[in-house]
Protein backbone atom coordinates (compact mmCIF):
# COMPACT_ATOMS: atom_id res chain seq x y z
CA UNK A 1 0.00 0.00 0.00
CA UNK A 2 2.83 2.76 0.81
CA UNK A 3 4.69 1.98 -2.23
CA UNK A 4 2.76 3.97 -4.55
CA UNK A 5 3.06 7.71 -2.64
CA UNK A 6 7.10 6.33 -2.24
CA UNK A 7 7.31 5.88 -5.94
CA UNK A 8 5.61 9.37 -6.97
CA UNK A 9 7.76 11.48 -4.19
CA UNK A 10 10.89 9.54 -5.78
CA UNK A 11 9.81 10.47 -9.55
CA UNK A 12 9.32 14.04 -8.78
CA UNK A 13 13.12 13.97 -6.93
CA UNK A 14 14.17 12.55 -9.86
CA UNK A 15 16.98 14.10 -11.77
CA UNK A 16 15.17 13.31 -15.19
CA UNK A 17 12.01 15.00 -13.67
CA UNK A 18 13.38 18.21 -12.42
CA UNK A 19 15.23 18.54 -15.92
CA UNK A 20 11.77 18.50 -18.11
CA UNK A 21 10.65 20.90 -15.65
CA UNK A 22 13.12 23.36 -16.32
CA UNK A 23 12.52 22.46 -20.17
CA UNK A 24 9.06 22.82 -20.25
CA UNK A 25 9.32 26.19 -17.91
CA UNK A 26 11.89 27.78 -20.49
CA UNK A 27 9.54 26.79 -23.83
CA UNK A 28 6.37 29.03 -21.56
CA UNK A 29 8.72 32.09 -21.26
CA UNK A 30 10.34 32.03 -24.51
CA UNK A 31 6.83 31.04 -26.03
CA UNK A 32 5.05 33.55 -24.11
CA UNK A 33 5.16 37.18 -26.92
CA UNK A 34 7.30 40.39 -26.17
CA UNK A 35 3.76 42.51 -26.33
CA UNK A 36 2.70 40.32 -23.42
CA UNK A 37 5.15 40.88 -20.79
CA UNK A 38 4.55 43.92 -18.90
CA UNK A 39 6.97 46.59 -19.36
CA UNK A 40 9.47 47.80 -17.11
CA UNK A 41 8.28 50.68 -15.00
CA UNK A 42 10.96 53.44 -13.99
CA UNK A 43 11.40 54.91 -10.70
CA UNK A 44 9.71 58.22 -11.59
CA UNK A 45 6.74 56.16 -12.91
CA UNK A 46 6.50 54.42 -9.56
CA UNK A 47 6.84 57.41 -7.47
CA UNK A 48 4.19 59.38 -9.77
CA UNK A 49 1.93 55.75 -9.18
CA UNK A 50 2.88 56.71 -5.45
CA UNK A 51 1.55 60.28 -6.07
CA UNK A 52 -1.71 58.97 -7.39
CA UNK A 53 -2.71 56.57 -4.79
CA UNK A 54 -0.89 58.00 -1.72
CA UNK A 55 -0.60 61.65 -2.20
CA UNK A 56 -0.11 63.88 0.58
CA UNK A 57 0.45 67.95 -0.01
CA UNK A 58 2.67 70.02 1.28
CA UNK A 59 1.66 71.18 4.59
CA UNK A 60 0.16 68.37 5.64
CA UNK A 61 -0.64 68.82 9.91
CA UNK A 62 2.11 66.56 11.33
CA UNK A 63 2.25 65.56 15.01
CA UNK A 64 4.35 68.43 16.55
CA UNK A 65 5.25 70.04 13.23
CA UNK A 66 3.50 70.43 9.25
CA UNK A 67 5.37 68.44 6.89
CA UNK A 68 7.58 70.98 4.47
CA UNK A 69 10.28 68.20 2.68
CA UNK A 70 13.87 69.59 2.97
CA UNK A 71 15.26 70.95 -0.60
CA UNK A 72 16.76 68.37 -2.60
CA UNK A 73 20.57 69.94 -3.32
CA UNK A 74 20.25 70.20 0.69
CA UNK A 75 19.28 67.04 1.47
CA UNK A 76 22.18 65.81 -0.31
CA UNK A 77 24.70 68.28 1.05
CA UNK A 78 23.77 67.62 4.50
CA UNK A 79 24.27 63.84 4.03
CA UNK A 80 27.64 64.82 2.35
CA UNK A 81 28.67 66.92 5.47
CA UNK A 82 28.00 64.54 7.66
CA UNK A 83 30.36 62.28 5.54
CA UNK A 84 27.94 59.50 5.01
CA UNK A 85 29.11 56.18 3.62
CA UNK A 86 27.56 52.85 3.58
CA UNK A 87 28.85 51.77 7.05
CA UNK A 88 26.15 54.31 8.63
CA UNK A 89 22.94 54.00 9.82
CA UNK A 90 21.09 57.02 9.11
CA UNK A 91 18.09 58.21 11.63
CA UNK A 92 15.80 60.98 9.85
CA UNK A 93 13.40 62.39 12.56
CA UNK A 94 10.31 62.71 11.51
CA UNK A 95 10.64 61.86 7.85
CA UNK A 96 7.71 63.12 5.96
CA UNK A 97 8.30 61.81 2.36
CA UNK A 98 11.04 59.65 3.62
CA UNK A 99 13.36 61.65 1.02
CA UNK A 100 16.17 61.61 3.54
CA UNK A 101 16.35 58.11 3.91
CA UNK A 102 16.52 57.39 0.26
CA UNK A 103 18.67 59.86 -0.44
CA UNK A 104 21.07 58.42 2.26
CA UNK A 105 20.67 54.63 0.73
CA UNK A 106 20.45 56.05 -2.63
CA UNK A 107 23.28 58.57 -2.90
CA UNK A 108 25.45 57.24 -0.38
CA UNK A 109 24.95 53.31 0.03
CA UNK A 110 23.87 54.13 3.87
CA UNK A 111 21.79 52.17 5.89
CA UNK A 112 18.20 54.26 6.75
CA UNK A 113 15.37 55.15 8.85
CA UNK A 114 12.82 57.04 8.73
CA UNK A 115 10.53 57.67 11.64
CA UNK A 116 7.30 59.54 10.84
CA UNK A 117 3.77 59.80 12.79
CA UNK A 118 1.48 60.60 10.23
CA UNK A 119 0.29 57.20 8.83
CA UNK A 120 -0.64 59.12 5.59
CA UNK A 121 3.37 59.99 5.29
CA UNK A 122 4.13 56.74 6.53
CA UNK A 123 2.37 55.40 3.71
CA UNK A 124 3.38 57.65 0.52
CA UNK A 125 6.96 57.31 1.59
CA UNK A 126 6.94 53.35 1.99
CA UNK A 127 5.64 53.33 -1.30
CA UNK A 128 8.40 55.88 -2.98
CA UNK A 129 11.09 53.23 -0.82
CA UNK A 130 9.46 50.31 -2.79
CA UNK A 131 9.57 52.65 -5.93
CA UNK A 132 13.17 53.24 -5.42
CA UNK A 133 13.54 49.05 -4.79
CA UNK A 134 14.60 50.38 -1.65
CA UNK A 135 12.93 48.45 0.77
CA UNK A 136 16.18 46.19 1.85
CA UNK A 137 17.73 49.40 3.10
CA UNK A 138 15.07 51.74 4.01
CA UNK A 139 12.74 51.58 6.73
CA UNK A 140 10.11 53.93 7.55
CA UNK A 141 8.23 53.62 10.82
CA UNK A 142 5.09 55.07 12.36
CA UNK A 143 6.52 56.30 15.64
CA UNK A 144 6.78 59.24 17.66
CA UNK A 145 10.58 60.65 17.59
CA UNK A 146 10.23 60.65 21.30
CA UNK A 147 9.81 57.24 22.13
CA UNK A 148 11.74 55.85 18.90
CA UNK A 149 15.37 53.98 20.52
CA UNK A 150 17.82 56.11 18.39
CA UNK A 151 20.64 54.57 19.83
CA UNK A 152 21.82 53.01 16.89
CA UNK A 153 22.26 55.97 14.97
CA UNK A 154 25.24 57.31 12.89
CA UNK A 155 23.80 60.23 11.77
CA UNK A 156 20.92 61.86 13.28
CA UNK A 157 19.11 64.03 10.81
CA UNK A 158 16.06 66.68 11.92
CA UNK A 159 14.12 69.28 10.28
CA UNK A 160 11.62 70.24 13.08
CA UNK A 161 11.23 73.36 15.02
CA UNK A 162 13.23 74.92 17.87
CA UNK A 163 11.00 73.82 20.49
CA UNK A 164 11.42 70.05 19.47
CA UNK A 165 14.91 70.33 18.67
CA UNK A 166 15.05 71.61 22.60
CA UNK A 167 13.10 68.64 23.59
CA UNK A 168 15.50 66.14 21.50
CA UNK A 169 18.64 67.73 22.78
CA UNK A 170 18.76 64.85 25.94
CA UNK A 171 18.54 62.62 23.35
CA UNK A 172 21.28 63.41 20.98
CA UNK A 173 23.84 64.66 23.41
CA UNK A 174 23.29 60.87 25.09
CA UNK A 175 24.39 59.19 21.70
CA UNK A 176 27.81 57.55 20.95
CA UNK A 177 30.05 60.23 20.82
CA UNK A 178 31.13 61.14 17.20
CA UNK A 179 27.55 60.64 16.13
CA UNK A 180 27.01 63.19 13.36
CA UNK A 181 23.91 65.15 13.88
CA UNK A 182 22.38 67.50 10.84
CA UNK A 183 19.39 69.69 11.43
CA UNK A 184 17.58 71.74 8.53
CA UNK A 185 17.35 75.37 9.60
CA UNK A 186 17.07 75.13 13.18
CA UNK A 187 19.65 74.80 16.16
CA UNK A 188 19.72 72.90 19.89
CA UNK A 189 19.97 76.16 21.92
CA UNK A 190 23.37 76.74 23.60
CA UNK A 191 24.62 73.59 21.66
CA UNK A 192 26.79 75.20 18.97
CA UNK A 193 26.97 73.82 15.48
CA UNK A 194 30.12 72.71 14.37
CA UNK A 195 29.75 73.62 10.75
CA UNK A 196 27.05 75.54 8.37
CA UNK A 197 25.79 73.74 5.39
CA UNK A 198 25.35 76.66 2.76
CA UNK A 199 23.78 75.95 -0.83
CA UNK A 200 24.10 78.40 -3.69
CA UNK A 201 20.39 79.30 -4.33
CA UNK A 202 18.74 77.40 -0.92
CA UNK A 203 17.61 80.02 1.28
CA UNK A 204 17.75 77.65 4.77
CA UNK A 205 21.19 76.62 6.09
CA UNK A 206 21.87 73.34 8.21
CA UNK A 207 24.27 72.74 10.78
CA UNK A 208 26.22 69.73 11.63
CA UNK A 209 27.23 68.50 15.23
CA UNK A 210 29.17 65.46 16.30
CA UNK A 211 28.33 64.11 19.44
CA UNK A 212 31.19 65.21 22.11
CA UNK A 213 32.54 62.62 24.26
CA UNK A 214 32.23 63.14 28.11
CA UNK A 215 35.31 64.47 29.52
CA UNK A 216 34.35 66.09 32.48
CA UNK A 217 36.35 65.49 35.28
CA UNK A 218 39.82 65.24 36.46
CA UNK A 219 42.11 62.91 34.09
CA UNK A 220 45.67 61.80 35.07
CA UNK A 221 47.55 61.19 31.81
CA UNK A 222 50.69 58.79 32.12
CA UNK A 223 53.79 58.66 29.54
CA UNK A 224 54.08 56.02 27.64
CA UNK A 225 57.32 56.66 26.17
CA UNK A 226 58.93 58.49 29.14
CA UNK A 227 58.15 55.72 31.90
CA UNK A 228 57.31 58.35 35.55
CA UNK A 229 56.07 61.25 33.71
CA UNK A 230 52.92 62.03 34.23
CA UNK A 231 50.44 65.22 34.20
CA UNK A 232 46.87 65.61 35.71
CA UNK A 233 44.38 67.72 34.00
CA UNK A 234 40.69 68.64 35.09
CA UNK A 235 38.35 69.24 32.25
CA UNK A 236 35.30 71.63 32.77
CA UNK A 237 32.48 70.50 29.53
CA UNK A 238 29.75 72.46 28.45
CA UNK A 239 28.86 70.41 24.93
CA UNK A 240 31.86 70.13 23.00
CA UNK A 241 33.63 73.52 24.57
CA UNK A 242 36.21 72.43 26.64
CA UNK A 243 38.03 74.43 29.05
CA UNK A 244 41.35 71.95 30.38
CA UNK A 245 43.41 73.48 33.75
CA UNK A 246 46.37 71.46 34.25
CA UNK A 247 46.66 70.43 38.09
CA UNK A 248 49.70 70.70 40.48
CA UNK A 249 52.00 72.21 38.15
CA UNK A 250 53.57 75.59 38.76
CA UNK A 251 56.07 75.04 35.14
CA UNK A 252 53.47 74.37 32.03
CA UNK A 253 49.66 75.22 31.66
CA UNK A 254 47.32 74.31 29.01
CA UNK A 255 47.39 76.36 26.24
CA UNK A 256 44.90 74.72 23.42
CA UNK A 257 42.28 72.30 24.07
CA UNK A 258 39.62 71.88 21.65
CA UNK A 259 37.34 68.67 21.20
CA UNK A 260 35.34 67.47 18.08
CA UNK A 261 33.66 64.32 18.57
CA UNK A 262 35.81 61.79 20.04
CA UNK A 263 38.79 63.42 18.63
CA UNK A 264 40.72 65.85 21.45
CA UNK A 265 43.72 68.48 21.19
CA UNK A 266 45.48 69.88 23.90
CA UNK A 267 48.53 71.86 24.17
CA UNK A 268 50.99 71.84 27.37
CA UNK A 269 52.71 75.14 27.43
CA UNK A 270 55.89 75.65 29.26
CA UNK A 271 58.62 78.55 29.00
CA UNK A 272 60.53 75.96 26.72
CA UNK A 273 58.00 74.92 24.37
CA UNK A 274 54.70 73.98 23.45
CA UNK A 275 53.97 70.31 22.96
CA UNK A 276 50.93 69.43 21.25
CA UNK A 277 48.83 66.20 21.80
CA UNK A 278 46.54 64.89 19.62
CA UNK A 279 44.41 61.92 20.20
CA UNK A 280 41.03 60.28 20.65
CA UNK A 281 38.53 59.63 24.20
CA UNK A 282 37.96 56.03 23.63
CA UNK A 283 34.95 54.79 26.50
CA UNK A 284 37.88 53.81 29.20
CA UNK A 285 40.78 56.17 28.43
CA UNK A 286 42.40 58.98 26.10
CA UNK A 287 44.91 58.07 23.92
CA UNK A 288 47.21 61.47 22.76
CA UNK A 289 50.16 61.51 21.46
CA UNK A 290 52.73 64.46 19.65
CA UNK A 291 56.07 65.12 19.61
CA UNK A 292 59.14 66.49 21.11
CA UNK A 293 62.50 67.57 19.71
CA UNK A 294 61.34 65.29 17.12
CA UNK A 295 60.62 62.38 18.87
CA UNK A 296 57.11 61.13 19.25
CA UNK A 297 55.72 60.66 22.86
CA UNK A 298 52.87 59.40 23.98
CA UNK A 299 50.12 59.76 26.88
CA UNK A 300 46.85 57.83 28.11
CA UNK A 301 44.54 59.52 29.81
CA UNK A 302 42.58 57.63 32.47
CA UNK A 303 39.68 59.13 34.70
CA UNK A 304 40.32 59.83 38.44
C1 LIG B 1 9.25 69.70 8.38
S1 LIG B 1 8.86 68.03 8.03
C2 LIG B 1 10.47 67.37 7.55
C3 LIG B 1 10.37 66.13 6.70
C4 LIG B 1 11.72 65.51 6.32
N1 LIG B 1 12.53 65.20 7.48
C5 LIG B 1 12.49 66.44 5.43
O1 LIG B 1 13.44 67.07 5.91
O2 LIG B 1 12.15 66.54 4.24
C6 LIG B 1 8.61 67.36 9.68
C7 LIG B 1 7.94 65.99 9.71
O3 LIG B 1 7.96 65.55 11.07
C8 LIG B 1 6.75 64.80 11.32
N2 LIG B 1 6.55 64.81 12.80
C9 LIG B 1 6.17 65.86 13.56
N3 LIG B 1 6.16 65.50 14.86
C10 LIG B 1 6.54 64.19 14.91
C11 LIG B 1 6.71 63.26 15.97
N4 LIG B 1 6.52 63.60 17.25
N5 LIG B 1 7.11 62.00 15.67
C12 LIG B 1 7.32 61.64 14.38
N6 LIG B 1 7.17 62.48 13.32
C13 LIG B 1 6.78 63.75 13.59
C14 LIG B 1 5.72 65.57 10.55
O4 LIG B 1 4.58 64.76 10.28
C15 LIG B 1 6.49 65.97 9.29
O5 LIG B 1 6.31 65.02 8.29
Amino acid sequence: MLRRPVMIFTAINSAAYRRDSFVLLSLILVATPLWAREPAESPQERRSACDREFGVRIGNEGKDVIWVPTHDKLTTAMLAAAATTPHDYVIDLGAGDGKIPIAAAKEFGAKALGIEYDSDMVRLAQCYVRAEGLADRVEIRQADIFRTDISEATVVTAYLLPKLNMKLRPMLLALAPGTRVVSNRFKFGQWQPDRTITVEGVANQAYLWYVPARVAGTWRFESETTPGESFRVRFDQRFQKIRARLLAERHRKIGTAKLVGRDMEISLRSSKQTLRLFGRVADEDIQLSGSADGDEVRYVGRRQ
